[in-house]
């Protein structure tokens, strides 16, 4: 084997962390290696957004963040904010735009997304191995030592950037969590995130309804969206079904309001309007004809609106308002956006992403239990907790 490379910092995955991190470090004139074991950096950037790359929320605060300590991402993202993204994105010529909820996108191409990252990195002489798979990492006198690909690499600080397991067929694996444990991080279960939900036994009858997409407040607990919800083959997807994933758990039920926009009383007002017409035709005057179909059979409430009291109504608009929903599964980290949980945060440093028993070792990015909403939260976390490691390193 060759002598070993020794560098200031080695930065384990070229994902959106990973290069922040690295382009970061190298600007202040730090020597830097990247190690991935795809043929490709960001991949994961380059499918984001539809290929738009969806890459920060204008919207960003710490309350949209999923972590067993919601205050932990407080420090990164307070430093390196929306703007500080823009500013670069800006500066690179790279036209953009609000789509809706905050959310930016690129006018072209998440390619630009990459392409400007590398060349941030090459500006400041960040050195990138890709289809380098690491087949050891160990530490020792304060230095770690990176076998990977046939080579060995050396430096006294180590940042893992390798992401959760979303999305395998992209190169996510678990290796982010094997690496912690083995330095003595805990990690917090992780579980598939901004994830469609399968319907089982009695609700299978509304896959039927495959396509179907209507505008819905999505609950579970204390979380809510509003957002339109899609019916699929296999169960609940769309924004406001993605976005109440990351706080459902096995076994609980999500409750949808399908009517959000209607006032109190509505079908008793209906049902003085349009005395004869049935529960159906009133529900397809505010939702898609199918669903109303299969929400009046599932309400099974008999005859003309004429024929029901009116407190039998409001009990109809209470369930509409409160459609339970117990799904059996998620599609899994498959089709996850995000993985919920990871390496603990109790164990790192807010400021610098370091590990507080081994100030070397530094994690960023998904492979964190930091978990974003929809809607370009989670590129900003990687952005943001990329950027604080890279001033640390
Ligand atoms: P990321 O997963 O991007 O990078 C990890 C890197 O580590 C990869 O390059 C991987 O190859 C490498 N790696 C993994 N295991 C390794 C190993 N064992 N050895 C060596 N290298 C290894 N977010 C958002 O804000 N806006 C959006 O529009 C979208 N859209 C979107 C679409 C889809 C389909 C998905 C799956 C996800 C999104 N996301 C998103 C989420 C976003 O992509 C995600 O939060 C970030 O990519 C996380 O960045 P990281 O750098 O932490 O991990």
């Amino acid at each position: 084997m060759p002598a070993a490379d020794h560098y200031d910092a080695i930065i384990l995955g070229a994902g959106g962390a990973g290069l922040m991190c690295a382009l970061s470090a190298g600007q202040r004139g730090r020597r830097v290696l990247v190690i991935d074991h795809a043929d490709a950096p960001g991949k994961k950037i380059l499918i984001s957004g539809g290929g738009r790359c969806n890459f920060t929320n204008i919207h960003t605060a710490p309350d949209r963040y999923l972590s067993a300590n919601p205050h932990f991402a407080k420090s990164a993202l307070g430093r390196y904010a929306p703007q500080d993204f823009i500013d670069l994105v800006e500066k690179h010529r790279i036209a953009w735009h609000e789509k809706t909820l905050g959310q930016l996108f690129c006018d072209g191409s998440a390619k630009q997304i990459v392409r400007m990252l590398l060349d941030e990195c090459e500006g400041g002489g960040v050195e990138i191995r890709l289809s380098a798979p690491i087949t050891d990492v160990t530490h020792a006198d304060g230095v770690f030592t990176i076998a990977h690909g046939g080579r060995t690499a050396t430096a006294p600080a180590l940042v893992i950037a390798t992401g959760g397991p979303s999305i395998p067929k992209l190169g996510a694996t678990g290796f982010a969590y094997d690496l912690a444990r083995r330095f003595g991080l805990k990690v917090v279960e992780p579980r598939p995130a901004l994830v469609p939900l399968t319907l089982g036994g009695e609700e299978a009858l509304f896959r039927t309804l495959s396509g179907v997409a209507t505008e819905v407040v999505a609950s579970a607990g204390k979380a809510a969206f509003r957002e339109a919800a899609l019916f699929t083959h296999r169960g609940l997807s769309g924004p406001a079904i993605l976005q109440i994933s990351s706080y459902w758990k096995n076994g609980e039920s999500i409750a949808i309001d399908f009517l959000p926009d209607a006032p109190a009383g509505w079908l008793a007002a209906a049902k003085r309007a349009r005395p004869r017409a049935h529960l159906r035709a009133a529900l397809a005057e505010r939702l898609p004809d199918r669903l109303a179909e299969t929400l009046a059979d599932r309400l099974a409430l008999p005859g003309e609106l004429a024929n029901q009291r009116d407190a039998a109504l409001a009990e109809v608009e209470r369930r509409l308002a409160t459609w339970r929903f117990t799904p059996n599964g998620s599609e899994g980290f498959a089709k996850a956006e995000v993985t919920v949980g990871g390496i603990a945060t109790a164990g790192l440093s807010s400021q610098t992403m370091a590990a507080r028993h081994l100030p070397g070792l530094h994690a960023i990015g998904e492979a964190v239990d930091v978990t974003g909403w929809l809607g370009g939260y989670n590129f900003q976390w990687a952005w943001a907790s990329g950027w604080a490691a890279g001033q640390a390193i």
